[in-house]
């Protein structure tokens, strides 16, 4: 099989106009605080009429050919994880064959896999099991995960954001997917779903959610950390599993601030099936819930609290770096968990790096949900895999900086507009396109029988 199957280039793209989270406060009549620190969140990007899911993902994969600068043919196999339906039959993978096709490259394997924010994790396993298989043909794979997430007017609407991530995977990859060290929880619960097909927005149990997410978190890291106990037996080392064995971890991020909880929920499980001189020595400010069961903690606030403290060392080393996409641009459901990975490389060198661990949890309601790590390569050297990937990603914040700041109210209006023109026929979008991002693929137009038309902005 091809040797260390994983991550070799990546592009992020998110839409040039934002909200700023201070100013929804305001606007929505909460006290001060409630999103940005309650939250978490400081900017939501969002996207216009002019944008739908085609057009995103046309872009990322656009962007990610020019950087690389590889032949429209070295793609063998390309997957879409979108949670954003537009067409219940046409998959996006198959508008993404207008870039392909012009080349003469049709022979590409893949197609669209849905379930909410897991979609882009279950492509990129898709992906790099093509490439560990029989079936694999030598050239790369691309994953592509992206979504516009928006809520109706109330409490979730300002966990909402838009954008879209492109990964070329392939063999020798600088961020290497660790062989057998995936671990899964699935089971079935109506926390977030979108039964109605007349609208964009989900239903959802905002409280019933986050339950669900740290319960998922919890069965996940208790698989992760026997399966590589288990293979650390096998090489003869005896000791538990802990979060001081990964340098970094990344999480789904539907919003900022359940990403630290989430990072403490981990440390809370080390704590609880440590040895109580363990116990005593290195978990300060948690002794009083030993003996305490994961399942009976999801609401308990003291734990919440004293979690969170004893862990914001950990966070601030682990974590925070990889929320800056996140803070600044939202919730992206399926490319979120590959935003805060982008964050994270665009935020340490490549020396920093090198030889690191990344632990990796992604989740989607209803609910499916998997834990697995990143090897980072050794090789940091100007003009190695690992400092090309790093220093690509290097523009973000320059980027997320240039987007137009936007009024609740011009905001509002544009929610009332998609509200409008979803599953509207025979349209051409209203909006300027110079408003778009150079190089921005666009909806141009809907015909009577819903057929989609592109353009790119130049
Ligand atoms: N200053 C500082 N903090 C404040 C504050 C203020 N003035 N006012 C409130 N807060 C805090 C609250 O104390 C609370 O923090 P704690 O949970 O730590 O106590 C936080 O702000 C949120 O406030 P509420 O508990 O009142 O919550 P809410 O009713 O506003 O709803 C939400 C929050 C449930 C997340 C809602 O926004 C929602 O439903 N969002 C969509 C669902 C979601 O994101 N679920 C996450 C898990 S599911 C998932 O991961 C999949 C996915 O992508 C959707």
């Amino acid at each position: 099989w091809p040797k260390d199957v994983g991550i070799l280039a990546m592009e992020v793209y998110f839409p040039a106009q934002y909200v700023d989270q201070t100013d929804l406060e305001k606007y929505n009549n909460v006290e001060a605080g409630k999103y940005t620190e309650g939250l978490g969140q400081t900017h939501m990007g969002f996207c216009s009429v002019q944008e739908d899911i085609n057009s995103l993902c046309l872009t990322v994969v656009q962007k990610l050919m020019e950087r690389t600068q590889l032949p429209w043919d070295s793609v063998g196999r390309l997957e879409v994880g979108t949670e954003t339906i537009i067409d219940k039959s046409k998959a996006v993978k198959t508008v993404l064959m207008e870039l392909f096709q012009d080349s003469g490259n049709t022979d590409i394997e893949g197609i669209d896999t849905t379930n909410a924010c897991y979609g882009g994790t279950a492509s990129l396993f898709n992906a790099a099991n093509w490439m560990e298989s029989s079936s694999w043909d030598g050239r790369y794979a691309m994953v592509v995960c992206g979504d516009i997430a928006v809520y109706p007017n109330g409490n979730a609407r300002p966990t909402g954001g838009a954008g879209a991530v492109a990964m070329l995977v392939g063999p020798k990859a600088p961020l290497v997917l660790e062989r057998g060290l995936r671990s899964t929880h699935m089971e079935n619960a109506y926390d977030f779903y979108k039964p109605n097909v007349a609208s964009e927005y989900p239903l959802v149990d905002g409280k019933l959610s986050i339950q669900c997410y740290l319960r998922a978190l919890d069965r996940c890291y208790t698989l992760y950390r026997q399966k590589i106990q288990k293979q650390w037996k096998q090489a003869g080392i005896d000791r538990p599993f802990t979060l001081d064995d990964l340098q970094f971890m990344i999480f789904h991020t539907p919003f900022c601030k359940m990403v630290q909880k989430s990072l403490a929920r981990l440390m809370f499980n080390d704590f609880l099936s440590a040895s109580s001189d363990t116990q005593n020595s290195l978990y300060k400010g948690l002794e009083a819930f030993r003996g305490l069961k994961l399942e009976d903690t999801y609401t308990n606030k003291d734990v919440d609290k004293a979690a969170l403290k004893a862990s914001l060392d950990m966070f601030n080393k682990k974590t925070k770096a990889s929320l800056y996409l996140s803070t600044h641009n939202g919730n992206t459901y399926t490319s979120s968990l590959y935003g805060c990975l982008a964050s994270l490389l665009c935020h340490h060198s490549a020396q920093d790096l090198a030889g690191s661990r990344i632990g990796a949890f992604s989740y989607g309601s209803g609910l499916a949900a998997s834990f697995f790590s990143l090897r980072v390569s050794q090789d940091a050297s100007p003009g190695s895999p690992l400092e090309k990937l790093v220093s690509s990603v290097s523009d973000l914040p320059k980027r997320l900086a240039s987007r137009k700041r936007m009024s609740p109210e011009e905001f509002t209006e544009i929610m009332d507009q998609r509200e409008q023109f979803f599953h509207k026929v025979n349209f051409s979008p209203p909006g300027d396109t110079n408003s778009l991002f150079p190089g921005t693929w666009y909806l141009e137009r809907v015909d009577e029988l819903y057929r989609r038309k592109y353009a790119r902005r130049p």
